[in-house]
């Protein structure tokens, strides 16, 4: 008896082998399933008629009908899990993504030579030891001219083309109304050590000239400053914006707001003072308006010119941008034309 129902249990194991090797979908599966374990499946059947058995029969039966049980709930088990891992990774294969292709270049800014300069000349300075300072563009006639030695009706007002606002407002025409501004700010009246790039605004549209363009003042009130400080510390400025080897000159100029006054010229860093177009074939280069800070300029701004020296500067940053990069028309320089941006690239203009 014992040797049958062994017999019969091997058969339907083999007879789920078989059908298991023939499934390949979990909806199979489940039909499978039922085929052996379902209500009517034929290992089910197996106990249907257990209260006709005798003792002996009924344990033989449940024991060998609870085995292949067992045995048939382990393979269909092994096979829905080995099914799920094929559709597993069969669906991970599919989603595959190739790292490998080319991925879309992302655009990048480039800095604009005008935000590059200010940047080189903040640096310097700031590491001479200036204050970076700020001023409003929309300005007052006071400060923009009267406390820099410019009265009304002085005739060095027509070099200067000005938007008026009204009588007393005007958009700035040059940074050295910071000057008069800062030392009147001073409360202590004490040392001032500054630079202030910014925008200024003058009636003027060609080549060279823009309505609208950036200066930076320098500004150094102290005792005992000298000329001999300014000449030091423009030399200073020119070869580290311009090259190692420039070399400066100063030659006898005028301006208001400046006594001695001077007009400073760099030597041509495109051919080292041999001439050259930049320069004209004269081998120098006109690169600011200096001097020793007028004492009609310290007294109106509340400095003791008794007990004060100081030195001014002032120059056009677009200019100097021009020159250093070769840039053949300011108006360049405001257009913001992609194509002439685009050339400023990030490494080139370390
Ligand atoms: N403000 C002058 C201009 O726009 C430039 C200048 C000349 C500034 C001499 C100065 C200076 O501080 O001392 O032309």
């Amino acid at each position: 008896m014992e040797k049958e129902y062994e017999k019969r249990n091997i058969e339907i194991e083999k007879e789920i082998k078989k059908d298991l090797e023939k499934i390949v979908t979990l909806n199979d599966l489940v039909v499978t399933k039922a085929k052996y374990l379902g209500k009517n499946g034929c290992i089910t059947e197996l106990t249907k008629n257990m209260k006709d058995l005798s003792p002996e029969e009924k344990a033989l039966t449940g024991r060998f009908a609870t085995e292949i049980r067992n045995i048939a709930n382990t393979l269909f088990m092994e096979k829905e899990t080995k099914l799920k891992e094929e559709a597993l990774n069969k669906k991970l294969q599919e989603e595959t993504i190739d790292i490998t292709l080319p991925s879309c270049k992302i655009k990048k800014g480039s800095i604009h030579p005008f935000n590059k300069i200010v940047t080189e000349i903040e640096d310097l300075f700031v590491s001479m030891g200036y204050d970076v300072l700020d001023g409003p563009e929309l300005e007052t006639d006071e400060y923009c001219f009267q406390r820099l030695n410019i009265p009304l009706g002085h005739p060095v007002r027509d070099t200067q083309d000005s938007f008026y606002v009204d009588v007393d407002y005007l958009l700035r025409t040059q940074t050295s109304s910071v000057q008069a501004r800062t030392m009147e700010a001073n409360k202590e009246k004490g040392p001032i050590r500054m630079i202030c790039p910014g925008k200024t605004y003058r009636r003027d549209d060609d080549a060279t000239h823009s309505h609208q363009f950036g200066q930076f003042e320098g500004l150094v009130i102290d005792e005992h400053i000298t000329l001999a400080d300014l000449k030091g510390t423009l030399e200073v400025m020119a070869r580290k914006l311009l090259g190692e080897k420039t070399n400066v000159r100063f030659r006898p100029s005028y301006f208001p707001f400046t006594e001695p006054s001077v007009e400073v010229d760099v030597s041509c860093f495109k051919c080292n003072g041999k001439g050259c177009s930049l320069c004209k074939n004269t081998g120098w280069i006109e690169l600011l308006g200096a001097g020793m800070v007028h004492p009609n300029v310290l007294k109106s701004n509340g400095y003791d010119p008794n007990k004060y020296t100081g030195f001014a500067f002032g120059t056009g940053i677009d200019r100097l941008a021009m020159m250093k990069y070769n840039i053949p028309d300011i108006r360049l320089m405001y257009t913001n034309d992609i194509r002439f941006l685009k050339q400023f690239d990030r490494k080139e203009l370390k």
